[in-house]
């Protein structure tokens, strides 16, 4: 299990992100550069990161032909990052490809962990019967997803917490269970719908939370980091 919440770095810029982690001082954070900070900003954002000794997610949730992302990933795993994903929605031969990929890339040996994006966690059941077409219950979908991934060679998946314990229990525990939709009980659920606060993600058997807005739209985004890790860490 990660010690540290993984901070979703949600800004458009550099400027921003310096902005916001500047209070932090030298504390060494996981944090999570997705497709708003680095589409408009490129590695530069992860070199600066990096340079800074913080550990990086990369969350691009790439989905595209097996070759496209197999070669993609293989420029990716080049930046030194920490862990990547793709969509599982993009089928266990393209999933085959991005892990092949990153270990054609990868830097002295070391190839960022793999992992899948299932169903994303502002996705309702509902919405996933209307809009993708699949008429099982979202947990089945989440779940077939999530050991298609692991045929593939993916170290993991990114999923809800809700669903966290039947994946435990279908892929075992060395499968990565990455949970976002991560709410305090005070705060608001903003656009996710399966939620789930820091304690019950350590206590269904989450191996890493994926912590946005209620840290980084906190009044005070330090404060906010520590009390969400001592939860995460069972220590409030
Ligand atoms: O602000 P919030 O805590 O909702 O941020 C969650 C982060 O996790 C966002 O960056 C979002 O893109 C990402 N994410 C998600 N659900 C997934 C995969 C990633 O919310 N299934």
């Amino acid at each position: 299990m990660e010690k540290e919440p993984i901070i979703a770095l949600d800004f458009p810029s550099w400027e921003q992100t310096k902005q916001f982690l500047a209070p932090f001082h030298q504390e060494q954070l996981y944090v999570k550069v997705g497709m708003e900070l680095y589409l408009q900003n490129g590695p530069f954002i992860i070199e600066q990161l990096k340079k800074m000794n913080h550990r990086i997610f990369l969350d691009l949730k790439l989905h595209d032909i097996p070759n496209t992302v197999g070669q993609a990933m293989k420029g990716l795993a080049g930046l030194g990052v920490d862990m990547i994903n793709v969509h599982a929605a993009g089928g266990v031969e393209m999933m085959e490809k991005a892990r092949e990929g990153l270990e054609a890339g990868a830097k002295n040996g070391q190839r960022p962990i793999l992992l899948a994006v299932t169903q994303l966690t502002s996705t309702s059941e509902k919405a996933m019967q209307a809009d993708q077409l699949i008429s099982v219950p979202l947990h089945d979908s989440v779940l077939h997803y999530a050991k298609k991934a692991k045929t593939a060679g993916c170290d993991g998946v990114v999923c809800s917490v809700l669903e966290a314990g039947a994946i435990r229990d279908a892929c075992g525990d060395t499968f990565f269970k990455v949970t976002p939709g991560i709410r305090l009980k005070e705060g608001s659920a903003d656009d996710q719908k399966r939620i789930a606060d820091p304690a019950e993600a350590r206590k269904i058997g989450s191996t890493a939370i994926v912590v946005g807005r209620p840290i980084t739209k906190a009044a005070d985004p330090v404060a906010a980091y520590h009390h969400v890790k001592a939860l995460w860490g069972g220590q409030a």
